[in-house]
């Protein structure tokens, strides 16, 4: 955070931010202040560019047709995935990326060992500082399955035996294992029944307050996404159509009309 940034500023700013895939335009021109501290979801028909906009700020494209994106105070655009990661964003991808054949806990490793407090070389000489970094690891994954409600029996069973509901909070826990500032959520209720979408909910509330962070949602589900956000923007072909509370969104003709009387927000 820059000297002068204070809680009141947004933790991420979108300038104009436009992205096309050849003769696509897949974001345009889209503004945005994400404020500090609360859920901020992110709504809209498939193909509204949701995904693309989560894409541009965390650096797995480029907004190639314009824009800039500030975190804290820091510019993102031209930055690496990993360095963006490394300056406290991180993310979750609409479809589950676990490691197949591994435990939860080897797939929460994966997410820390860029971070461990040791090099390749220590690594090969376990000491104690290694050892120690270890079991700050460990303690970290027990602290984390308990925020988030996975069992720690869980924990050392393969991944692959967890329901889908477990396996999205797996994934939620290996992004935030480094302790990131900003989390962005893609459709992390995508393929939930009633009851895993409503204990996924109530995990993410808790993660929240627990770590402090900042979230922002993208889901279909629209019981989801009215009790856990703070304030929503609606994206149809690109662009920002609305941006206000959640009840305010409900009413909106425009965004009833684009999205909330279609069958993807039912
Ligand atoms: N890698 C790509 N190459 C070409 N076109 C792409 C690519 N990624 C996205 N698009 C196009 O950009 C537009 C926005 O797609 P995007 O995946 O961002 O939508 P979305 O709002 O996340 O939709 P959904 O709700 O279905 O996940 C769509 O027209 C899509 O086909
Ligand atoms: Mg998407």
């Amino acid at each position: 955070m820059t000297a002068s940034a204070t809680d009141a500023d947004p933790i991420l700013r979108l300038e104009h931010v436009s992205k096309t895939f050849g003769g696509v335009q897949a974001v345009r021109d889209v503004s945005l202040d994400i404020p500090q501290g609360i859920v901020f979801g992110i709504i809209g028909p498939n193909g509204a560019g949701k995904t693309t906009l989560f894409n541009c700020i965390s650096g797995f494209c480029v907004p190639n047709a314009g824009g800039h994106i500030h975190y804290q105070g820091r510019n993102l655009v031209g930055r690496p995935v990993h360095a963006i990661a490394r300056l406290g964003i991180a993310r979750t991808f609409q479809n589950i990326s676990l490691l197949s054949g591994q435990t939860v806990r080897q797939n929460l490793m994966i997410g820390l060992h860029l971070s461990l407090a040791y090099g390749p070389l220590a690594a090969m000489l376990p000491g104690r500082r290694v050892h120690a970094a270890e079991a700050q690891a460990h303690s970290d994954i027990d602290r984390l399955a308990d925020i988030l409600a996975i069992p720690r029996s869980a924990l050392d069973g393969q991944v692959d035996a967890l329901s889908l509901g477990m396996q999205k909070k797996v994934e939620v826990a290996r992004a935030v294992i480094r302790r990131p500032r900003l989390l962005l959520l893609d459709e992390p209720a995508g393929g939930l029944n009633d009851r895993e979408t409503e204990d996924l909910g109530r995990s993410l509330s808790e993660l929240r307050r627990e770590l402090d962070l900042s979230i922002v949602l993208i889901d279909h589900d629209m019981d989801l996404v009215m009790s856990l956000c703070h304030e929503l923007c609606v994206l149809d072909f690109g662009q920002l159509i609305a941006q206000g509370p959640p009840a305010d969104m409900q009413q909106d003709p425009k965004v009833v009309a684009v999205y909330l009387g279609t069958p993807d927000a039912a």
